[in-house]
């Protein structure tokens, strides 16, 4: 009988509406420190993007788009009507990019599909220069829009040799050395881009997020209320100014001071590239669901719980179970599971029985659920620490747009926090809105507030 352990599981990862609120309490002082000149877990940095789209930028630009699994390269006209058409490829990463040894072949891939893209798009070629926008979507610091210092790797890249050096001179040899007519004029994060595009289409927007491969959000603040800037404004930007801010929260708690940590997620940080670091990120986002509910099962399976008698080699191995398992587990529609049985089968080559199906639907139901409700603690801190009562908040992303259920236990948990007390997500104050159309607009949107302010010689 399996239901003692689907109680202990239960226990293990349920978060109370109470612990919420404590998360989302310390999450407001964790942003605050990390505005402040010694600076904390939180990196909080200033994306210098100092306005606000009012929708009428219009002109050609190209934007890449390099998250985790895909790069995008995408051609964006903003049409100066708060709309935009855009046309764009992807071109998926292959699997060794995360971690070669080699930086220049990222570099190189990425200005390869450029060279192609082009050529595609302007058979003919093209007389103009054209200005580009690179989504780099880890943390960068920036003391200038065209510049991202890599500060460390996260969502599981590993590629030595770019960590504390600035990606853009590193992507623009590899465009010269092809002869390709692009000048990158705006490094940006997802989080910034995804708030920029949807800002640009819909006034009501106060936060870009992602909840995908990695968990971020990106908001605006104001300078004279960035204490870490002080000194290092140039004399052109009055204090008033707005200033993108890409938080970079997936490293929210890194002392674990309180969020729920069971051992799994102990494991997932100890075995991973980076250990201690990007704690909220690692308990929430895509790229480390399926590991802990892999982890799970292997611990109950050792306990001689589970699978007993199967072959669980193919489970023992790291990340063999990507979100999408705890995803089609979790859309399974069949009383006693089919579709998870032929997942195990056929995946991992284990027969499993009602009761282990049952307890592994369970256990992805609480796994999925804990995501979405640590993740909106970071929109409630931002909309606490700014005073936004209404708001709405743009995301994307892979657990946002396909994991089943996420944006109702999103909206259910910021219920949770706030109190509200109304079941219907539509009528919430603070609504999160599926993003316009991924970051590609928002860095194209960004590339052209860049250009205007370069014409007008500031
Ligand atoms: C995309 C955005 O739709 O979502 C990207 O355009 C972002 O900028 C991505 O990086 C995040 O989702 P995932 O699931 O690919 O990490
Ligand atoms: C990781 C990255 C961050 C990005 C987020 C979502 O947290 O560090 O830059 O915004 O993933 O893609």
């Amino acid at each position: 009988d399996l239901m003692e352990q689907i109680r202990g599981l239960e226990v293990l990862f349920t978060v109370s509406p109470e612990k919420l609120r404590a998360v989302t309490k310390h999450f407001i002082s964790e942003l605050g420190k990390g505005l402040s000149k010694k600076g904390g877990n939180i990196p909080m940095i200033p994306g210098w993007v100092l306005e606000y789209p009012t929708g009428k930028e219009r002109g050609h630009y190209l934007a890449i788009d390099l998250g985790g699994t895909n790069l995008r390269v995408v051609l964006i006209k903003l049409n100066g009507d708060r709309t935009f058409d855009s046309s764009q490829s992807k071109y998926k990463l292959p699997h060794h990019m995360r971690t070669t040894r080699d930086s220049k072949e990222l570099f190189e891939f990425i200005a390869d599909s450029l060279k192609s893209f082009l050529e595609e798009e302007f058979p003919k070629g093209t007389k103009e220069v054209l200005p580009l926008g690179f989504t780099f979507s880890y943390p960068a610091s920036q003391s200038k829009i065209n510049e991202g210092i890599l500060q460390r790797w996260t969502k599981g890249f590993d590629i030595p040799g770019v960590e504390g050096h600035d990606v853009v001179p590193m992507l623009q040899r590899e465009i010269a050395a092809r002869n390709v007519p692009i000048e990158v004029v705006a490094l940006i994060n997802d989080t910034t881009g995804t708030l920029v595009a949807s800002l640009y289409t819909d006034p009501a927007i106060r936060m870009g997020v992602i909840f995908g491969t990695g968990v971020n959000g990106a908001y605006y603040d104001v300078c004279s209320d960035i204490e870490k800037l002080e000194g290092k404004l140039p004399p052109d930007i009055p204090p008033t100014s707005p200033m993108a801010i890409n938080c970079e929260y997936g490293s929210f708690d890194n002392e674990h001071l309180v969020l729920p940590r069971t051992k799994y997620d102990v494991m997932v940080d100890e075995q991973s590239p980076r250990p201690g670091q990007q704690a909220f990120e690692k308990m929430s986002s895509g790229y480390y669901l399926g590991e802990i509910v892999r982890l799970t099962l292997l611990d109950l399976h050792d306990q001689g719980f589970i699978f007993k008698d199967q072959d669980i080699t193919k489970l023992k191995e790291p990340y063999i179970m990507d979100t999408t398992y705890p995803s089609k587990v979790e859309d399974d529609p069949f009383e006693n599971l089919e579709d998870t049985f032929d997942l195990f089968q056929k995946d991992l080559g284990i027969s499993t029985t009602v009761p282990e199906r049952k307890l592994i639907r369970r256990l992805c139901e609480l796994i999925g659920t804990r995501s979405a409700r640590l993740s909106v603690c970071g929109i409630a801190a931002i909309c606490q620490k700014r005073g936004y009562e209404t708001a709405h908040i743009a995301a994307d992303g892979s657990v946002f747009n396909k994991y089943p259920g996420f944006k109702e236990r999103a909206a259910h948990a910021l219920n949770d926090i706030y109190g509200w007390g109304i079941d219907d997500p539509a009528k919430h104050p603070i609504i999160i809105v599926p993003a316009e159309d991924g970051s590609g607009a928002g860095a194209a949107v960004i590339a052209a507030l860049t250009m205007n302010r370069l014409r007008e010689g500031k």
